[in-house]
């Protein structure tokens, strides 16, 4: 591991493997990425419902709860931190915003990932280039990407916050799917079509995906 400012990686004297074995299942990521209102945290928030009556260990990273805490965005620091840290540390929708805000999830995924629980991580995580760092980051097979394919003008009828009638009429800039990119995966582990079927029926096939993987068993 690359180490910059001499800092030093200590394995925990609690393996991952022996947490995994009093768990009863394995730990991994799954990353929902999609369009706003796609159907991604409601879906993550199914399977986690059906994992927790199964008694496995599992926790939702949701885009809009996240970006009230370890990303708030720069209005929400300013008042308590300052107007140069908000700047600073303050995240929002430009890419290299996006980018870091995929990067801080990764990387907090992955500590659950490696405590045996199972993350499931809600973020449109437009680029795929973030995705894919986040995937290379952790060890092999533990990256679950799940696209929920969601055709835009479904997100936009639902609008469920009312973001796509706002970014039509210009009053929010840079919304994915209108004046920003999103990238769909290439090869995610599975894709979900949201449009078409329940929550209950898609986190149904995730868990059957994990089943098949026997991450769960
Ligand atoms: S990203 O692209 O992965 O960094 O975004 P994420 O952290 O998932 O946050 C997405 C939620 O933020 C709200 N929102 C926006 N989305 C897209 N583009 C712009 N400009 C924007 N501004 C605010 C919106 O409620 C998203 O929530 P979801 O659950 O995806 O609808």
């Amino acid at each position: 591991m690359a180490n910059d400012t001499n800092v030093t990686w200590h394995d925990h004297r609690v393996s991952r493997e022996e947490r995994e074995r009093l768990h009863g299942h394995r730990g991994c990521v799954i990353w929902f990425t999609g369009l706003s209102g796609s159907g991604k945290s409601t879906i993550a928030n199914v399977v986690d419902h059906m994992l927790a009556a199964r008694g496995v260990k599992s926790a939702v990273l949701d885009g809009d709860n996240v970006r009230h805490g370890l990303n708030a965005g720069p209005g929400m620091l300013r008042e308590s931190h300052g107007e140069a840290y908000a700047e600073r540390f303050g995240l929002g929708f430009s890419a290299i915003d996006r980018e870091e805000n995929i990067r801080r999830i990764g990387a907090v995924a992955q500590l659950f990932c490696e405590s045996g629980t199972i993350a499931l991580t809600a973020f449109i995580s437009p680029y795929r280039l973030d995705r894919d760092r986040v995937r290379a980051m952790m060890r092999e097979g533990d990256f679950i990407e799940v696209f929920v394919d969601t055709p835009l003008e479904i997100c936009e009828q639902r609008d469920p916050k009312g973001l796509y009638k706002k970014a039509r009429a210009g009053e929010i800039k840079h919304f994915t799917g209108i004046d920003d990119p999103y990238e769909a995966p290439e090869t995610p582990e599975l894709v979900v079509c949201a449009g078409e079927r329940t929550p209950e029926e898609l986190a149904t096939e995730v868990i059957d995906y994990l089943m098949k993987r026997e991450i769960l068993s």
